[in-house]
Order: structure tokens, then sequence, then C-alpha cells
């Protein structure tokens, strides 16, 4: 009988597709839907010719067989890394005007505001932290700001680690702001003055375990932006559950303007900061 298999220049096919997608959502809680196929199998490719693989099938029998270290690299192909600095700052402002307001009397580690960064990419989002808290928030200082920043992909961490970053990430920043918080680097990049990186630390971690981000304190803040929306709906619930864990009660999370939690979980209460919608950790 003839065995037919999937070359790599042929395409996904629909068996290989939903293996693929049970694995990614067990590993990382990733899912991608029926009209992302080709992304999926175009993210897969150059890794299984690299491998010298004959099918999409063998890659993934390799990745059963081969465990973390493969599954790690598996997490660079499929994550998408898109961040800038300053995005949506509104959020960011809110959590320094109206935000404190309501955290500043309860913090979880008296004189220090911790903030964690779910799915950090490779920075931009807790250095634009850093740097509204080193200046534009200057009364923050005396709350001592601690971001704790973790992602899945460690080829981000290690470029989050390095602070130099290209212009597409600085492309919303003025003039003045480039001058003020970067250094000119080679080919036209950017890296982050060294007095900024003092407040963010970076790691690696995965949402969906939450033995992989869980400091010994408490958080008061936890931003998770942009993210969950490639979560399928099991993975959604157990990171809400994961940021439960690690916030204090009363603590506060905010996610990216186009994803929502409400009414997905009873440890959490839909609360309106500012111009935001934000979610208070409820209970004990
Ligand atoms: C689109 S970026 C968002 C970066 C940043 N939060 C922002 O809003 O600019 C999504 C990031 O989430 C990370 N990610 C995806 N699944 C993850 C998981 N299970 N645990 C930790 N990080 C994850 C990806 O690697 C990627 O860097």
């Amino acid at each position: 009988m003839t065995e037919y298999r999937t070359g790599p220049g042929d395409s996904l096919s629909a068996e290989a597709f939903y293996l693929f997608n049970e694995l990614l959502d067990q590993k990382f809680g990733l899912t991608f839907p029926e009209n992302r196929h080709m992304i999926l199998e175009a993210r897969l490719r150059p890794r299984v010719r690299e491998l010298h693989l004959t099918s999409f099938m063998d890659y993934y029998y390799t990745l059963l067989a081969d465990g973390e270290e493969e599954t790690m690299k598996l997490a660079t192909l499929v994550t998408n890394n898109e961040t800038y600095f300053f995005r949506e700052k509104y959020q960011f402002d809110t959590l320094f005007h109206e935000g404190l307001a309501t955290l500043k009397s309860d913090l979880a580690v008296p004189g220090q505001l911790r903030i964690l960064c779910a799915g950090c990419s490779s920075g931009e989002e807790p250095f634009t932290m850093s740097f509204l808290a080193a200046d534009e928030y200057r009364f923050l200082a005396a709350m001592e700001p601690r971001i704790n920043a973790f992602d899945i992909d460690r080829t981000r961490i290690e470029a989050a680690r390095r602070g130099v970053f290209r212009p597409r990430s600085f492309r919303e920043m003025t003039e003045e702001q480039i001058n003020r918080y970067l250094i000119p680097a080679a080919n036209g990049n950017c890296r982050i003055k060294s007095r900024y990186h003092g407040a963010v630390t970076f790691g690696q971690g995965n949402i969906i375990d939450v033995s992989t981000f869980k400091d010994t304190n408490p958080y008061d803040v936890v931003f998770c932006r942009n993210v969950l929306i490639y979560f399928s709906e099991n993975a959604l619930r157990l990171a809400i559950e994961n940021f439960a864990e690690v916030l204090r009660p009363g603590g506060v999370l905010f996610l990216g303007p186009s994803e929502s939690i409400i009414g997905m979980s009873s440890r959490f209460e839909t609360i309106r900061l500012g111009d935001c919608i934000a979610y208070r950790r409820v209970g004990n």
C-alpha cells in the first residue's frame, strides 16, 4: 500500500494542523484558528527544512521525542513578538495616576510598587514603564518601582537583556524622547541608557505554568497586553487563575485594549480607571 506523506514543499495537512494546534495549546496556551492555517504552515516550514525532514508530521514527532529544547525553538517560530516603546501609553498613565490612588495604601511590599509584565517580548513595554517612572512620574522613586518581565520566547528575553533596539521599536517616540532614553548604536539602532535598566529584570516564563513566574512576594500590578488574544479558551482561563495567584488582593490586571475577561472569573472585578478598563483581584 502506498504511504502518502506531506513533504515540506507541500501543505500542512488538516490532520497535522490539528495535531500542531493541540501541542501549541498544551505547551504555550496558543491556538491557530482555521483562517490562520497558512500562517502556521509558513512559520513551521523553515524549521522542517532546516532539520532536513520530509514532512510536517516528521517535525511533529521530532517535537514529541526531543522534548524541551526543540519545544523552545517552536515557541520562537510560532509567537507574534510585535511590540514597541510607548505602545498604548495611556494605560501606563492611568496606572501611575488613577491606579496608584487605589493601590498605594496597601502595597504588597510596603514602600515598593511591584509590577509583573507577562509576555513582554523584547522588553519595550517594561522599559517604557521604567522611563516613565524615572522621568514623567518622578514621585514614584519613593515607591521603588520593581518590574519583573517574562516571555516564553527566549530569543526575545536575550534581546531584552542586550537592550539594543531597531528603529521599528522606537517609531512612536519623539526626537526628544529618543535623545532622553536611548543612545545611538550601530546600523541605525539604539541602546537603552543604563540608568533605565535598574528597575527591570527579565526571565523566561510561561503564562500557563505559574511556577515559572511566581515570585516570593505577590505583585500589585500585572500587565499582560496583546498576548491573550492568541490563547485558547482553556488557556485563557488558566492564565486568569495564574494572574489571580500572583496578584495581591486589590491588585490590578491590565490587558490589551482588544482583550477582555469580563464575566470570566469570580477572582476579578471589572473596574474603570481613568480611560481604561482594568480588573481588580478580589478576595483574600
Ligand atoms: C504581541 S507580543 C506583545 C508584547 C507586549 N506585551 C506588547 O503589548 O507590546 C506577544 C508576546 O507574548 C509572548 N507569549 C505568547 N505566549 C506566551 C506564554 N504562554 N507565556 C509567556 N509569553 C507568551 C510571545 O512570545 C510574544 O513575545
